[in-house]
């Protein structure tokens, strides 16, 4: 990258379009407690090696340079974030990082499997927020959908975070059609008993099996229609950079937000870059590029030379997914590997 590209970048991580980072997404892990069909195929999976994975070291300075470029909230991510064994170190660490507007913001994306044991150790290292994935409250269909006997445990996981101080608390679930599009209202329903905003979530195209199928997905017309039969929805305003929109639920204060990455998408108001559990910067979920920080890291790059890896991945990004295109192809790497 030449000086004067550096120098028509001073107010940080400022893409072509005008889109300001602010958020860093770090996968601690690509493996996982579960095997969500929408996501990973039961067996076969080709793991990361262990060395190619990033240290706590790794990460505490690629988030400081971060920072430095304006980077204000960092989510940590997985496959599963709660098996990397540095998960509370790596939270200790990041949370003690100044941001541009005070320590940086940490939030968590898990699926509640160990949640119990590991929150008060969490909230103790800094953590702000966390986001647990439920997409059924049916044990049987939660044993089909993720290939595991462990809805018992996620419940358990939610239980845990509805009594810590880990605010807001927000729910996912992937809507499938035929699978869970008819638990929408029993979800939002149990979020909000747990003190919890449930989030609804389109299906996307990055499973490593490559079996997305667009006539499968449940729309957001559809999500909101099932809501609209048991709630009266109100739209709230100041969505910002978040890829959720807000409805109040019955006049409030209980919300439920719809993440329409693909009939609705988002991206122009992305404010998202991503690292992968072994240290390559993606600049976009469906980006097809990587470029290799932990090469640079470990080659004994300056703050600079990183910085400049931050700085090119945000120049190059797109102004959007592309999943409508004709010519889109999805991302090699799965969503285990990526990072939610
Ligand atoms: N489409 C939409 N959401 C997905 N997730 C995982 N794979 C997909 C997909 N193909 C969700 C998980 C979790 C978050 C990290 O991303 O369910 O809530
Ligand atoms: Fe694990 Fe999340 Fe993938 Fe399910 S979607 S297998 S919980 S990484």
């Amino acid at each position: 990258m030449t000086g004067s590209q550096t120098a028509a970048n001073p107010a940080g991580l400022v893409d072509g379009f005008g889109r300001v980072h602010r958020d860093l997404r770090i996968s601690l892990t690509d493996k996982c407690s579960l095997r969500c069909t929408y996501c990973m195929p039961e067996a076969g999976v080709p793991w990361l090696a262990k060395q190619s994975l990033l240290t706590p070291d790794e990460i505490e300075r690629l988030v400081r340079v971060a920072a430095g470029e304006g980077v204000e909230t960092v989510r940590l991510t997985g496959g599963e974030p709660l098996i990397s064994p540095n998960l509370i170190e790596i939270v200790r660490r990041v949370a003690a990082i100044e941001g541009p507007s005070g320590p940086i913001g940490v939030a968590m994306t898990t699926n509640g499997i160990r949640l119990p044991e590991f929150i008060p150790g969490l909230e103790e290292a800094g953590l702000n927020r966390l986001n647990i994935s439920i997409d059924t409250l049916d044990p049987d269909r939660f044993r089909e959908l993720t290939r595991r006997d462990r809805l018992i445990d996620v419940l358990a996981g939610i239980e845990a975070a509805r009594r810590s101080t880990l605010r807001p608390l927000k729910l996912n679930a992937v809507v499938m059609r035929g699978v869970n599009d008819d638990e929408i209202v029993d979800l939002v329903e149990f979020a909000i008993e747990h003190d919890a905003e449930m989030r609804f979530i389109e299906h996307m195209p990055l499973d490593i099996g490559h079996t997305w199928d667009r006539g499968e997905m449940v729309p957001r017309e559809e999500i909101l229609a099932a809501l609209r039969k048991r709630f009266r929805l109100e739209p709230l305003p100041d969505r910002g950079g978040a890829p959720a929109e807000l409805f109040e639920i019955d006049g409030g204060p209980a919300k439920v937000g719809v993440i329409a990455s693909v009939s609705a998408p988002f991206c122009g108001s992305c404010d998202r870059l991503r690292l992968t559990a072994d240290g390559q910067l993606r600049n976009c979920l469906f980006a097809r590029e990587e470029l290799d920080l932990r090469t640079a890291l470990r080659g004994g790059a300056s703050d600079e030379a990183i910085r400049d890896i931050f700085r090119a991945s945000v120049s190059s990004k797109r102004a959007g997914h592309g999943i409508d295109d004709p010519g889109f192809v999805q991302p090699e790497r799965g969503m285990n590997a990526i990072g939610g």
